[in-house]
């Protein structure tokens, strides 16, 4: 398997500053030797190059830094539709979570070219399904999904090239427990699959990927790309502190790895965003470790060999 690293250092999606130096956290805690271990031949593109963050307040519309935005997402849709064209396994090194609108529009282009089926894991604490009308803090990385499902700002909408990019039945969201009141009526009008922390609570991680992951095994999977967007205040902040949006109460460290374990299993991981590190907040960067550590399961580290397992080779 062949991966590449894109840094992708913005936080103009954000409030706190500070997710911008996510992508150097990443190489700081070893992402690339980390996957280099377990066969993946990796290249990095290192940093894509992006306006700066204006600090600005909320625009007429009630948005932050929308022009930023765009510009941000518009440079890494076209930086992640190139790797993808390479045939090479894109990991985008975040950034606040608004960068998903492009690496997610990139992915649905491709899938759309390549008559792939597209599935999204988003592993999240929350929805990220507000739009411009509904948002209570004006931040953009609150509006991927509903951007992606054609409702949010509507040069965002339409960066893949269709609008809506993909199919709400796309989404799968896991980990949620901070949703706004908007967002729980939005989760309905889309018919979003969601398994929010009381799901885990009740059914197990276990089950509960099983129900996400249905689908992906086997022959029926075969012709399906499956993209996971990880936004790192999905794990508790109690192992996690590094994250600008922290809600406790979040999956323990044996949970998210089983989480990424059985998406190892599938096979069928095409493509990965790494969200929401902000190294200003961390304790001498254990959650960049931490994350390197899930992304060795999630690319097939695992204790015994296993025979669902196929090596990344
Ligand atoms: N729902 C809140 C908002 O719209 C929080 C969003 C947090 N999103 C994130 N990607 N961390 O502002
Ligand atoms: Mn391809
Ligand atoms: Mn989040
Ligand atoms: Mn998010």
């Amino acid at each position: 398997m062949q991966a590449t690293l894109i840094g992708i250092p913005t936080d103009v999606g954000a409030s706190r500053l500070g997710a911008a130096m996510g992508p150097d956290a990443l190489r700081v805690a070893q992402l690339a030797p980390a996957l280099q271990q377990l066969g993946v031949a990796v290249n990095d593109l290192g940093n894509l190059a992006g306006p700066v963050n204006p600090r600005g307040g909320r625009d007429a519309q009630g948005l932050r830094n929308l022009a930023e935005c765009l510009h941000w997402n518009q440079i890494a849709h076209d930086a992640v539709l190139q790797v993808l064209q390479q045939s090479r396994l894109p990991i985008m090194l975040g950034g606040d979570h608004t960068l998903a609108t492009g690496s997610i529009s990139a992915i649905a282009r491709h899938c759309r070219a390549t008559g792939k089926r597209l599935r999204v894991l988003w592993l999240d604490a929350h929805s990220d399904c507000n739009t411009p009308e509904s948002s209570p803090s004006g931040n953009l990385h609150g509006m991927p999904v509903s951007s992606l499902c054609g409702l949010g700002p509507a040069e965002l909408a339409s960066l893949s090239g269709t609008t809506p990019a993909l199919p709400a039945s796309a989404f799968c969201q896991i980990g949620l427990r901070s949703v706004d009141a908007s967002e729980k009526l939005m989760i309905r009008a889309l018919g979003l699959e969601v398994y929010d922390m009381r799901a885990i609570d009740e059914l197990g991680m276990r089950e509960v990927m099983r129900r996400a992951l249905d689908g992906l095994l086997g022959t029926e999977g075969e012709d399906t790309h499956l993209h996971l967007s990880f936004d790192v205040d999905f794990l508790d902040p109690d192992i996690a502190p590094g994250t600008g949006t922290p809600v406790r109460g979040g999956p323990t460290y044996r949970e998210a790895q089983l989480c990424m374990e059985m998406i190892a299993d599938t096979g069928r991981l095409a493509s990965l965003d790494i969200v929401e590190l902000n190294p200003a907040l961390d304790l001498r960067n254990q959650t960049a470790e931490l994350v390197v550590d899930l992304v060795q399961s999630l690319f097939g580290q695992s204790t015994l060999m296993r025979r669902d397992a196929s090596p990344a080779t």
